[in-house]
């Protein structure tokens, strides 16, 4: 159990956080009504962006480990419109429902897609693909290759360290994301470039 101070603490959430934001401000509408966030690690993102957007229910998910952390921050910000958080594993587990009667508007994915295995990453998309409507909108962010090539020598040390931690692990290529999200119905509508050599790719539901 976490509690107080113990509540886990990722420093990149606090670096990402704002510029993070600033983007969410650019895709999310005042008619919103649900977002997922799938992978919510510790919860700092969802405690922090939450409160900036009150029109939505901001459902938390991850695999079951992670969520006494995802509580406790939930906890101690005691935002209302934050959910506890679901199980929801891609490739796994059944993509959660925002309520009996709607859908999701926005799903928002910060540093998953390198962690998760291809095969996990396609779960997802599948997923994404088969529960979302028209005009629901794709969050993701993270570091992405371009043309099969890293962007920076940092990305490239990183995609190395990863694959030392798990094999299936590595960063993505964008054009690889994009043709599994395009063949999913989906069409990426704004490729933005962020701190730390990053970006965060908006993709529609068409
Ligand atoms: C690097 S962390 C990112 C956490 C947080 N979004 C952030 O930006 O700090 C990756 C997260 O993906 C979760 N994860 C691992 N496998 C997953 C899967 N198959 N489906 C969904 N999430 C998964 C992990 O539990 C972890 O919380």
């Amino acid at each position: 159990m976490f509690s107080g101070n113990q509540k886990p603490f990722a420093p990149a959430c606090e670096r990402n956080k704002d510029p993070i934001l600033a983007a969410l401000r650019q895709v999310i509408r005042s008619s919103d009504r649900h977002l997922l966030e799938v992978g919510s690690g510790t919860g700092q993102h969802a405690v922090y962006m939450a409160r900036h957007f009150p029109q939505l229910v901001w459902h938390t998910s991850d695999l079951p480990p992670a969520h006494a952390g995802i509580r406790a921050w939930l906890e101690s910000a005691g935002v209302p419109s934050i959910q506890p958080p679901v199980a929801y594993e891609a490739g796994r587990d059944d993509f959660p429902a925002a309520d009996a009667s709607t859908g999701f508007d926005v799903v928002y994915s910060a540093n998953t897609l390198h962690i998760i295995g291809w095969d996990q990453v396609l779960a997802l998309i599948d997923d994404l693909g088969t529960h979302l409507s028209s005009g629901a909108r794709v969050v993701f962010y993270g570091p992405f290759n371009r043309g099969g090539e890293y962007t920076a020598p940092s990305n490239a040390e990183f995609d190395r360290w990863l694959k030392q931690q798990n094999p299936v692990s590595a960063i993505r290529d964008f054009e690889a994301v994009e043709q599994a999200m395009q063949s999913a119905g989906f069409q990426c509508r704004q490729d933005m470039p962020m701190p730390a050599n990053n970006s965060l790719l908006v993709f529609h539901r068409l």
